[in-house]
């Protein structure tokens, strides 16, 4: 097989922080090389280092082709035919599908402007090269759900024929069935040469489109096995150091008797007239496949997004929120899907980040007070960081996660909402995360979960509420279900 990449020796630290340390791997043409590890072990780094977006300390060698390189720039990376799709969605919302793949790279008219029309028959040309049929060049960013968007990256990052891909968590926010529909596609264009380099959180997911996966722990290799010749088991192991299980044992309690009511939520044929009613101390989940309501609904009930009819009452006072600072007032609060465009306020530090709720309700601030209250969400949710003042943008996805995730903890509500909650995040960090929910829900709080991982909605809620269409359908107690038959019930059958 052709070798396209070789990395040696290569190094990075930031002031003085080693992230990845002295990296040796190999890629090969028609093969998934996988990446797997914990929250900032430096996966996310290494591809960006390949792609040449930051350069690796010196002394390391990029071979590229057969040509080796210190290190390699974006255009150069793009123009050697390496293309990558990264951990968060970088496309703007307010231009066309085809504006967005072509950003940066624009077809123009002789007389200098954008040729609109051109862009867009292009982009439909690569979407059906790709066989996405859902998607049209000519339709706005923002009507389209995150599974959609993250294949108008795919294909932005394929519109010029690339020979090496790497996808840094491509799947956090899609379903089964478009989990699917992306790992297909990955496979077959491996089948057809590139080389691929894949990363997810998702370890079975590894299993089904990886021929070798490589452990990074700490930033150091800690393994590379062909995938045939492991199991996730033992991958997990290598990984965090321990046994853990995508099915989270919770505890169980007793329900109190208070009663939070959601009741008539409308959007369009989006949200077709939803409600529910959540008990107090449950944990109500919100199931069905990506594009069913569920984030437009949730979005709706915390007021970010405008709400004609709909109602929220708590014991049955009217606490509808009519802005997202309202429902803090009021003691709601969301964690969002999209932390990059919701939830992290990215210029800030990790302090600020995990302490503007709870500052929120505040008169004044004790400073000494917060060090230690950031401190300590630090360490429970094992946050890696090199100081609380850092900014938030600094840290590894997963990471960013966790603090949005202690932010919620601190902030004294009465009602919580999750959506995606452990996106993005490893399978250790993820226990701790459910141990939190669980706990605000033992305290007698309200919990609604939206989750696409069907093992933590099934481990996490009392009852799931199913979505299809935007029309809530059924209801059922999770502990007469299976993932079979919700799956059944998400596509109608
Ligand atoms: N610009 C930066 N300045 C300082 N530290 C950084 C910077 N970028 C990354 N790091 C640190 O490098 C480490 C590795 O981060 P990286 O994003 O590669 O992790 P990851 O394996 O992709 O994790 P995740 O699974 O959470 O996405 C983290 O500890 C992170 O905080
Ligand atoms: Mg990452």
């Amino acid at each position: 097989m052709e070798k396209l990449l070789e990395l040696k020796e290569i190094t990075k630290s930031y002031s003085g922080v080693t992230v990845l340390d002295n990296i040796n791997i190999e890629l090969f043409a028609g093969e998934v090389l996988c990446l797997v590890g914990e929250n900032g072990a430096g996966k996310s780094t290494m591809i960006k280092i390949i792609s040449g977006v930051i350069a690796p300390d010196k002394g390391g060698k990029i071979t590229a082709f057969g040509n080796s390189y210190e290190r390699l720039f974006p255009r150069q990376a793009i123009d050697l035919g390496i293309a990558a799709i990264y951990q968060d969605i970088d496309l703007v919302d307010n231009l066309t599908v085809a504006d967005n793949i072509f950003l940066g790279s624009e077809k123009r008219k002789k007389n200098g402007f954008i040729d609109s029309k051109k862009q867009e028959t292009l982009a439909d040309e690569l979407l059906a090269k790709l066989k996405i049929s859902s998607i049209t060049g000519n339709m706005m960013l923002t009507d389209l759900s995150t599974a959609q968007k993250q294949c108008v990256q795919i294909v932005k990052a394929l519109k010029k024929d690339a020979k090496i891909l790497i996808l840094d968590e491509p799947t956090a926010s899609l379903g089964d069935e478009e989990t699917k529909t992306l790992l297909e596609l990955v496979t077959r264009l491996a089948k057809e040469g590139m080389g691929i380099i894949y990363i997810s959180h998702y370890i079975d997911e590894l299993f089904k489109v990886g021929d070798r996966l490589l452990i990074l722990k700490d930033g150091r290799m800690a393994g590379i096995k062909n995938a045939d010749e492991t199991n996730p088991e033992e991958v997990i192991h290598a990984m965090i150091g321990r046994d853990a299980s995508s099915f989270y044992a919770r505890e169980y309690f007793p329900l109190g008797e208070g009663i939070l009511e959601v009741k008539n939520f409308v959007r369009g044929k989006i949200v077709n007239d939803v409600g529910f009613t959540v008990r107090e101390g449950e944990v109500f989940g919100l199931g069905g496949l990506v594009g069913a309501g569920r984030t437009e609904l949730v979005r709706m009930i915390y007021g970010c997004d405008k709400n004609e009819k709909g109602k929220v009452f708590l014991n049955g006072k009217d606490i509808t929120p009519e802005s997202p600072s309202d429902a803090i007032r009021k003691g709601i609060f969301m964690i969002f899907e999209d932390r990059k465009r919701d939830g992290i306020l990215p210029l800030r530090s990790v302090k600020e980040n995990i302490m503007v709720s709870a500052n929120e309700k505040k008169e004044y601030i004790d400073l000494k007070k917060e060090t230690k209250i950031v401190n300590e969400s630090i360490t429970t949710f094992d946050i890696k960081l090199s100081s609380q003042e850092t900014e938030i943008t600094n840290l590894s996805g997963g990471n960013q996660q966790k603090a949005l995730i202690a932010r919620c903890v601190l902030d004294p509500g009465n009602v919580y909402i999750f959506d995606e909650p452990t996106k993005g995040v490893d399978i250790g960090a993820k226990e701790e995360i459910y141990k939190h929910i669980l706990s605000l829900a033992k305290k007698g709080n309200y919990i609604i979960i939206v989750s696409s991982d069907m093992p933590e909605l099934l481990s996490m809620s009392d009852r799931i509420g199913i979505m299809r269409e935007g029309s809530l359908l059924d209801i059922v107690q999770t502990k007469d279900t299976t993932e079979s038959e919700l799956m059944r019930k998400y596509v109608g059958f």
